[in-house]
């Protein structure tokens, strides 16, 4: 059976070490190139079929469509149909949760994530992924799936740090992770669709340890 191939753990650990020190890390050329290919085909035929759906901000009977906030059109990977690429993808993420769990003891049990298109001119304003009233999501990854990304094309990924701010360009293969809790980040609009997978490492609700 076809295989993706995987990702050396020694870029796992580099990403560990970088969260360990400030709290983020990009890697340009973390997924391997058939698999960002694979996943983007993925993303691109739900967006044509129209099986992404506007995303809400939010939680519960709170959430709503503001597409001036939020412009994204998204899918759950468990709503979507099983593929290869689908859980290779959810295979490096488990590689990933391990390693982050060894090095930083952070209790992380579980991963979520959704595809999301950004079409022309739309971007997500600045914001914490932690909701106010659920302290589980603590690592955040978003991975890029836009092939031949020019500079001028918009769309970066824009991280507020203490020392300013660092802009991210969503090309093919490159993965972004920090902690959910406390950078405040937003996504620029760009001028083409925008593809990425972000998602989610989530704690344990139940660890009297970590509360
Ligand atoms: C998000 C988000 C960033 C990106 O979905 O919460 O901030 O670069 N995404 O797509
Ligand atoms: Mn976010």
């Amino acid at each position: 059976m076809f295989e993706f191939p995987g990702v050396p753990v020694s870029r796992f650990e580099l990403i560990a070490d970088e969260l360990a020190e400030r709290g983020w890390s990009v890697q340009p050329q973390l997924l391997p190139a058939d698999l960002v290919q694979a996943l983007a085909s993925e993303c691109h035929a739900l967006w044509q079929q129209s099986d992404l759906t506007p995303a809400a901000i939010g939680r519960g009977p709170e959430q709503t469509v503001v597409p001036r906030i939020r412009g994204d059109y998204t899918r759950w990977l468990d709503d979507c149909p099983p593929c290869a690429a689908n859980s290779a993808y959810l295979r490096l993420m488990d590689e990933l949760r391990h390693v982050l769990n060894r090095s930083l003891f952070l209790g992380l049990d579980s991963f979520e994530t959704h595809y999301a298109l950004y079409p022309p001119g739309a971007g997500y304003q600045r914001h914490l992924d932690r909701f106010q009233d659920s302290p589980l999501r603590s690592v955040s990854v978003v991975a890029y799936l836009n092939q031949q990304w020019q500079p001028g094309d918009g769309g970066e990924l824009r991280l507020h740090l203490a020392a300013g701010t660092h802009d991210v360009a969503p090309r093919a293969g490159t993965v972004a992770v920090f902690t959910s809790a406390d950078i405040e980040h937003e996504v620029l609009a760009a001028g083409k669709e925008r593809a990425s997978l972000a998602g989610w490492f989530r704690r344990r609700p139940d660890n009297p340890l970590l509360r």
